[in-house]
């Protein structure tokens, strides 16, 4: 940056804010005296705030959203461009980048074959819950209608996205939940301890097995789909265990289940592939993508659907219902594909991959050494630039730290000018580990940075 653009006077931004914005996921009691955060600008890896001050940003805009990093002038000038020429048309017709885009991202996920645009996470997760409601009512009499979720995971934010919910403080207070969501149990293999008969060996195939327990109790014959987050995000950043995704692909296999897997977090490069799921050779039937899509240049998300899905909503062309009878307005806008094809590209031209892989390493490595330094660090894990370090008071009985405590940790890092982020009001009494996920951009320096901020951050709130 310049230097020169962060002192204009932001008193009547900071003013309007606090009198009129109602922000996402914070109690707002302290904005009666002091200021909220404002983000002002950003480049590369960088934010500045309403005081100038910089930030680096260890969180990709707070929700691993922003892949390719801030100031990309070549998304904006192509969302400008598309803009001036078509901004929206509904998605019962195409649009040029809708059609480009769709190709683009097919090349990227052999055995998929269908876009289909929406505007968020939650509500690609509602498309896809909303077909697998509909497969169940035309082929087998409305019974195979249950979707399962795992305990951790998250999958958006609206009441069905709720019910397909294994985040009991997120959930909290907003129930009654829609029937028909069954819930099995999560796979970290850190908390095993907490699982009854959970094994010391082969624990990935356990916890892949307990999803066919609760198959086979509920009855394979009325459970439609299985939706999993390829590496459980807000729950706590957990990567699968060893044998987890093959044996669940088994089970889908076996019981005529399909498999939602949910890319919003992991999707376009996030732990160092395309998409999560190719880390662990399985082929699902259905994808969502939202977050780093766009990197948040513009709203997008959508579904992948495989031929084969799609095919079941064309079988009766004669019956006025037998189509996918769903609509999303603002997944006709146009910038959302506009952005994504620059921001694939730029993945691409730029060799985000692998630079998230060997980025992502680098970031495992410090991570050990301050577990190795720092007995409150229990467990470090992650995929690619997609890392969590989960915080304990008593490293033999895994107790987890306070809350406020990891909080603490987070603010420290955040006075010292780099914004980490930390499990939020997801699971009672587990809201106790640390978040990074940089953007793909990340640098050796930049990580080292990181770390280090962490490790004096530790350091100060325990010693
Ligand atoms: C794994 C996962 N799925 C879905 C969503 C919902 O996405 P959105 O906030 O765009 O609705 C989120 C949001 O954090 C997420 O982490």
């Amino acid at each position: 940056m310049d230097g020169n653009r962060h002192d204009n006077d932001l008193t009547g931004v900071i003013e309007a804010d606090r009198a009129h914005v109602w922000h996402h996921l914070v109690q707002h009691k302290p904005f009666e005296t002091g200021a909220p955060r404002v983000i002002v600008e950003g480049r590369g890896m960088s934010v500045w705030d309403q005081n100038g001050k910089e930030h680096l940003d260890a969180v990709s805009g707070g929700v691993w959203t922003v892949n390719v990093g801030y100031g990309r002038e070549r998304i904006a000038d192509a969302v400008r461009d598309q803009l001036v020429k078509l901004n929206y048309f509904a998605g019962a017709a195409g649009t040029i980048p809708g059609a480009r885009f769709a190709e683009a991202l097919i090349d990227k996920m052999p055995g998929l074959s269908r876009v289909y645009y929406c505007n968020s996470g939650s509500e690609a997760n509602e498309k896809a819950f909303k077909m697998v409601r509909q497969i169940a009512q035309k082929r087998y009499g409305g019974k195979k209608h249950k979707i399962l979720y795992r305990d951790r995971d998250y999958h958006g934010t609206t009441i069905g996205c709720l019910s397909a919910g294994g985040q009991d403080e997120r959930n909290a207070h907003y129930g009654p939940f829609a029937p028909g969501f069954v819930r099995v149990p999560h796979c970290l293999e850190y908390r095993r301890h907490e699982q009854e008969g959970a094994p010391e060996e082969n624990y990935g195939l356990w916890a892949a097995d307990q999803i066919e327990a609760v198959i086979l109790r509920e009855g394979p014959d009325t459970v439609g789909a299985l939706c999993l987050e390829p590496v459980t995000a807000g729950g706590g950043v957990i990567p699968p265990p060893s044998g987890y995704w093959e044996r669940v692909q088994e089970i889908c296999r076996k019981y005529d289940i399909l498999l939602h897997i949910d890319e919003v977090v992991c999707g376009v490069g996030r732990t160092g592939t395309w998409f999560g799921y190719q880390n662990y050779g399985v082929q699902p039937d259905m994808v969502t993508m939202a977050k780093g899509l766009a990197s948040g240049y513009a709203a997008i998300a959508c579904l992948v659907t495989t031929e084969e899905v799609f095919s079941m909503f064309k079988e009766a062309p004669e019956d006025p219902l037998d189509y996918f009878r769903d609509i999303s307005t603002f997944g006709g806008c146009t910038a959302g594909p506009a952005a994504a094809l620059e921001n694939m590209a730029i993945v691409e031209e730029e060799g985000l991959l692998a630079n998230t892989r060997a980025m992502g390493d680098r970031l495992m490595e410090r991570l050990g050494e301050l577990k190795d330094k720092h007995a409150v660090v229990g467990d470090v894990r992650g995929a690619g630039l997609f890392c969590g370090a989960e915080l304990v008071a008593d490293r033999h009985t895994k107790e987890p730290v306070d809350e406020k405590l990891a909080q603490k940790v987070v603010g420290e890092c955040n006075a010292a000018g780099v914004i980490i982020g930390v499990t939020n009001r997801s699971l009672p009494g587990r809201n106790n580990t640390l978040c990074f996920s940089p953007a793909l951009i990340a640098t050796a320096d930049d990580i080292d940075h990181i770390a280090a901020t962490v490790d004096d951050a530790l350091t100060r709130v325990f010693g």
